[in-house]
């Protein structure tokens, strides 16, 4: 038997039933049977004594809905229910009295609140929950019901980014695509300025006319939180299988990035002139590969660079030409041009 609980909060839980046919289950029944599968995969190898999951839903018919379907779920033994009746704000500080060890980093805390509607969940609520070492967040951020703040309720923005810089960042008028993405880089930044949180990336999601409708922004303080993150949104990315989308069919375009090539472009741009060395120089193009690009770790970029004469790769004695991950690299440096006859400015440096 393990000693670890892992706690999981679905802050804004909704009923958990819909009438839609393609979509009849919430993210409360989601998040049961994805967790109970992992225990059951994991068999006796699991760690944990148990995860208890809280689903936090304000409104009373909604909530009663919740209970019920939640009744008739079968998870895994180890899985834990807690139904809550009211506020995300006010019940989370139940949840953290129960759970004092998930809110003090000894064990692991992931919060999903996906308010879905244009009052957001205050950043300062936000930075509560990351202050605890061993915390993830998943927020949805709702771009339209965003954009529309930014004229009719400028404060609830300021509350939702922590920050009223975006009042001279957004353009007045600028269209709704640019002014929801600029807004959701503001997010990433006010989330990255956080202690500890050094891996942020975000998630988009089209209407039916693949219009940016809204966007899930993932926060972490560890990079393996951000890698299981990516893969298993890359997963939903590539079966088409979808979150919640509110009662109309959504089409997803959960990545945008526009593939390695262009990901290795930026990468050189931002690293260009630099010799990066050692362990932590590698963790550095890691962080950038996991915030920056679609990717999980910068070998791919590397190995594209590398061919296109763009970087000098030093390895590791005894380690493959072949091989771009960190055991083989010892250092790196960013050309300014191709080594393909031209002139490399700046002598290199290992
Ligand atoms: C978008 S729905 C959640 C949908 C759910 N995540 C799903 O995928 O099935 C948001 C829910 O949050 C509830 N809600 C709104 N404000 C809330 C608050 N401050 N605290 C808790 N729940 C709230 C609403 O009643 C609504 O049911």
């Amino acid at each position: 038997m393990g000693q670890c609980d892992v706690v999981y909060v679905d802050g804004f839980a909704g009923p958990n039933e819909y009438t839609n046919p393609g979509h009849p289950h919430g993210s409360p029944t989601a998040a049961v049977n994805a967790i109970s599968t992992t225990l059951s995969d994991l068999g006796s190898e699991c760690i944990l004594r148990s995860v208890k999951c809280y689903f936090i839903e304000d409104r009373r018919d909604r909530y009663d809905h919740l209970v019920q379907s939640l009744g008739s779920l079968n998870p895994h033994p180890r899985v834990q229910l807690y139904p809550l009746h009211g506020t995300f704000e006010d019940r989370i500080a139940d949840v953290q009295r129960e759970n004092p060890m998930a809110f003090s980093g000894r064990y692991p805390l992931l919060v999903f609140a996906d308010p879905f509607g244009a009052t957001g969940i205050p950043f300062n609520m936000v930075r509560r929950i990351l202050e605890s070492p061993c915390s993830e967040i998943l927020l949805n951020f709702d771009a339209d019901g965003h954009f529309r703040n930014i004229r009719d309720n400028p404060t609830i923005l300021d509350e939702a980014l922590g920050t009223a810089a975006w009042r001279t960042e957004v353009r007045a008028g600028a269209p709704m695509d640019m002014s929801s993405r600029k807004l959701v880089v503001i997010m990433k930044r006010q989330l990255l300025a956080l202690p500890n949180v050094k891996y942020v990336f975000h998630f988009e999601m089209q209407n039916a006319s693949n219009d940016l409708n809204y966007v899930l922004i993932f926060a972490s303080q560890h990079p393996r939180g951000l890698e299981k993150m990516k893969e298993s949104m890359r997963k939903m990315d590539q079966t088409g299988t979808n979150l919640f989308s509110d009662g109309s069919v959504n089409q997803f375009a959960l990545f945008r990035d526009k593939g390695t090539r262009d990901a290795s472009q930026r990468f050189h741009s931002r690293f260009t002139g630099r010799t990066i060395s050692g362990s932590r120089g590698y963790d550095e193009m890691t962080t950038y590969a996991l915030n920056e690009t679609g990717d999980l770790n910068p070998i791919a970029m590397l190995r594209i660079l590398e061919v296109d004469g763009l970087v000098d790769i030093k390895r590791k004695q005894g380690k493959r030409s072949n091989s771009w991950n960190s055991e083989a690299v010892e250092a790196v440096t960013f050309l300014r041009e191709a080594r393909n006859g031209k002139a490399v400015q700046g002598e290199l440096e290992f």
